[in-house]
């Protein structure tokens, strides 16, 4: 029997439309994946490649024209077909307009709905390559978001070095997502079937580090009463990710580079060296070429670790990523806490993109996590943390002297009052005298 490829997501909160829709299309070959929520049906889409999704409109809790408008934001490339019992015009245009590509009704024969997949897969297929070029300004690469050059910069870099062992080394400052890009050099590539280990070499005391590492045989070191292997060991055939190499002890770093040599470790206390397989990916937010002066890191390890380099840029280089990742939080976190879409007004959208974000992208993540938490349907400036509201940009060239701002406010409030100099030093509760004083300085 041929077997089609195409994986199809049906969604509807009838467990019977359900079951009748797997029956047909199973009996064409279809791939099924049921649920029965949109919230169900967003982790399927979030997990799976899916080629088609048909949807019910009416459902409880979330409606499926929000899900259809999700997918269409975040799934662009996938094609939308709507079933639903209650056909009215509004409803057709509301999917139409977040583009459907087709639209059954309920009650439907088999013949219907069989035209109906056939016909929306068809024309999904004809669009391959517009889609092929949307892929390039694609909102997500696996949990990486954004659609900023910088960020398309480091996803063209993971697709080189995927489905290789090169190391790479990633930069970049706290909470840019340098853990983030390391798990999807891995999960993306050929060897996603085999570990991913992170090890934060600056959480794990120095004395330690190294049997955790590489492993020990017993009798290596008091309390070593049995053999044990390492991260290392742990990690064959996949990925480990160095964080904070920085903090790594000479020792340790002497081991490390014996690995990336001969592809081999030796545990503590072993005489013999085991082969290994291991793609090392390393990261920190401190600057090793200056440790690597005060002799605290080998340079020959450093170069080795480097095949590939990676600089992840601060949030505030990339503001223009700010309201997607605004957006695909909201949905995290409404879904999460609130079983609904959670949006936020204009204004205090606004406020985001003028802050500076020194703590990047986990920040942003806190911030909208919090805000969704406190508010009900919208999120507005009031549910912010209050320094958002009054950052000054650090790197803006506009900061003015005290006395600038202050003459341009006097003359302001002056203005309101119709020039009146009592009345604005009564709002200014300074004296007459002194606003004279002020904007004569
Ligand atoms: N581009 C992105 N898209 C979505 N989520 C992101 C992105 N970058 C970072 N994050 C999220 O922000 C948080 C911080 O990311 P991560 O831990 O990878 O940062 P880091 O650079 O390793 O930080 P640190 O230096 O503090 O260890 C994580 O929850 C991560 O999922
Ligand atoms: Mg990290």
């Amino acid at each position: 029997m041929e077997l089609r490829k195409e994986n199809i997501l049906i969604v509807d909160d009838d467990v019977n439309i359900l079951e009748l829709l797997q029956r047909h299309l199973k009996s064409w070959n279809y791939h099924i994946f049921k649920a029965i929520s949109v919230k169900e049906a967003v982790t399927i889409l979030r997990d799976t490649k899916i080629d088609l999704l048909i949807t019910d409109l009416k459902m409880p809790e979330i409606d499926g024209s929000e899900l259809i408008k999700f997918a269409s934001e975040h799934y662009p490339n996938v094609p939308k077909l709507v079933v639903t019992g209650f056909p009215s015009v509004q409803d057709s245009l509301v999917a139409i307009k977040s583009g459907v590509v087709d639209y059954l009704n309920k009650p439907f024969t088999k013949t219907e709905l069989e035209a109906a997949i056939k016909k929306s897969i068809s024309q999904h297929d004809k669009s391959a390559q517009s889609q092929r070029d949307h892929l390039k300004k694609r909102e997500s690469y696996g949990e990486i978001i954004g659609t900023s050059d910088k960020i398309y910069e480091v996803i063209q870099i993971i697709e080189r070095v995927k489905d290789n062992r090169a190391t790479v080394f990633i930069k970049g400052e706290s909470g840019t997502g340098k853990e983030l890009v390391a798990r999807e050099i891995h999960y993306q590539g050929k060897f996603s079937r085999a570990p991913f280990i992170a090890v934060n070499c600056g959480a794990i005391p120095e004395n330690l580090l190294e049997a955790e590492l590489f492993g020990y045989v017993k009798g290596a070191f008091t309390g070593a009463d049995t053999n044990r292997e390492g991260f290392f060991q742990a990690a064959n055939g996949g990925t480990i990710f160095l964080d904070e190499i920085g903090n790594a002890s000479l020792a340790v770093q002497s081991r490390l580079l014996r690995v990336l040599q001969e592809k081999e470790v030796t545990k503590v206390g072993a005489t013999k060296a085991e082969k290994i397989e291991v793609r090392v990916v390393s990261a920190t937010n401190s600057d090793l070429r200056a440790l690597i002066t005060k002799q605290r890191f080998r340079e020959d390890l450093f170069y080795r670790l480097t095949v590939v380099e990676i600089g992840i840029a601060p949030l505030r280089e990339r503001k223009d990523d700010i309201e997607i990742l605004v957006d695909k939080f909201l949905f995290k976190y409404g879904i999460e806490y609130k079983d609904r879409f959670v949006k936020i007004d204009q204004e205090a959208l606004s406020v985001l993109k003028r802050y500076d974000w020194p703590g990047n992208i986990r920040e942003l993540e806190n911030v909208i996590q919090s805000a969704v938490i406190m508010s009900d349907k919208t999120i507005s400036v009031a549910h912010l943390p209050a320094h958002l509201k009054f950052n000054i940009s650090e790197h803006s060239a506009s900061l003015e002297p005290l006395k600038v701002v202050e003459k341009r406010y006097i003359e302001k409030v002056l203005r309101a009052t119709g020039n009146n100099k009592t009345k604005a030093a009564e709002i200014l509760q300074i004296d007459r005298k002194t606003i004279r004083q002020k904007l004569h300085d």
